[in-house]
């Protein structure tokens, strides 16, 4: 027997489905790539569709299988996620469809625990994978999914402390026919009217079966638990720009933007110690600010037209614009016209 609530918002997927690159529309038809289906999910965390569309168009036109993927250089792969952000997304995408064709002959596993098993796939991908591509009855719960089950039970437990109770009621809910519809049905519901500000109740399939919205604390939930501050880092970046040419090197693979071409920068922490690449006598361009998930980062632009000899990276023709956010910042400070 299907849950009322799962009947209501599966009419309402029918009609409203968001038309997306990565999807094929509700139904008993037609089942997803399960490339595309993983591509496109690994690309969502902490990502807004919007921002992922060009980027899935890119890939999958360069890539368009998972063994073209695999065989692809890393250079080439971490330049094409540049922007997209949390990078250690795309050294993870390159390990998982290496392992892909090496374990499994080019074949993603089917199961939300072989899934499970894979680089970089963590238990929302699994699940998402699972249900979307193979129709395993799998529990999906993302940020939207705990929005829509926190306001749809009432759970005024803050998050994370929430999850337990989240994952029950999401599971309750999860169909055994046609699982991926419903996982993207709820993420649908989260993203177009189950917002976090001013959700649009009186549209909501699901508003007379709503605790929260009867209870007139629909949107203030999913309540959190108060974070502590992020702290402050601060350092140096270096634009030394000579004609065309750049100054840029790679990042060391691990840690953060880790195999990413970069403009060089000095450490970064709360009292970093200059550390140009080469002597001159380097301009004061201002400063770029950017956050990370652990911290504020506030680097000060340093730049010169000299060509020196510099003590590491190499002078490359870029467009900066296509190096990671903090450096194509650093570049509209340093060059404000360009
Ligand atoms: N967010 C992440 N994955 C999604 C999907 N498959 N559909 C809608 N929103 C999503």
């Amino acid at each position: 027997m299907r849950d009322d609530r799962t009947e209501a918002l599966g009419r309402w997927y029918a009609r409203h489905a968001r038309d997306l690159p990565w999807r094929v529309p509700p139904g008993d038809g037609e089942r997803p790539d399960p490339y595309r289906t993983w591509l496109s999910e690994v690309m969502l965390q902490q990502t807004t569709v919007a921002a992922v569309k060009d980027y899935f168009a890119r890939f999958t036109t360069t890539w368009p299988d998972v063994r073209a993927l695999a065989a692809a250089d890393d250079a080439d792969v971490m330049a094409a996620w540049a922007g997209l952000g949390y990078y250690a997304r795309a050294r993870n995408l390159l390990k998982c469809a290496r392992t892909v064709v090496a374990d499994h002959d080019g074949v993603f596993p089917r199961t939300e625990a072989a899934l499970l098993a894979l680089p970089g796939i963590g238990p929302y991908t699994a699940a998402a994978i699972a249900a979307i591509a193979f129709q395993e009855r799998a529990v999906v719960v993302d940020g939207n999914v705990e929005r829509v089950m926190t306001r749809l039970g009432a759970i005024e437990t803050p998050l994370p402390a929430a999850k337990p109770e989240i994952r029950a009621l999401a599971d309750r809910l999860t169909p055994e026919d046609r699982p991926g519809d419903h996982a993207q049905a709820v993420m649908d519901l989260g993203a177009t009217v189950c917002t976090p500000k001013s959700p649009a109740c009186v549209i909501c399939p699901l508003r007379d079966h709503c605790a929260g919205r009867k209870a007139g604390i629909a949107e203030s939930l999913p309540r959190k638990a108060p974070k502590a501050p992020k702290p402050e880092r601060r350092g140096y970046v270096y634009l030394a720009r000579n004609g065309t040419d750049y100054l840029v090197e790679t990042r060391p693979p691990k840690g953060l933007l880790g195999g990413m071409l970069a403009f060089p920068t000095s450490e970064w922490s709360e009292t970093p110690l200059p550390a140009a690449p080469f002597d001159a006598r380097w301009r004061d361009a201002g400063e770029v600010r950017h956050t990370f998930t652990h911290f504020h980062l506030t680097l000060k632009v340093l730049t010169t037209a000299k060509r020196g000899n510099p003590d590491r990276g190499e002078w490359a023709r870029l467009d900066p614009e296509a190096l990671p956010t903090l450096f194509a910042k650093a570049h509209r400070a340093a060059f404000p016209s360009k």
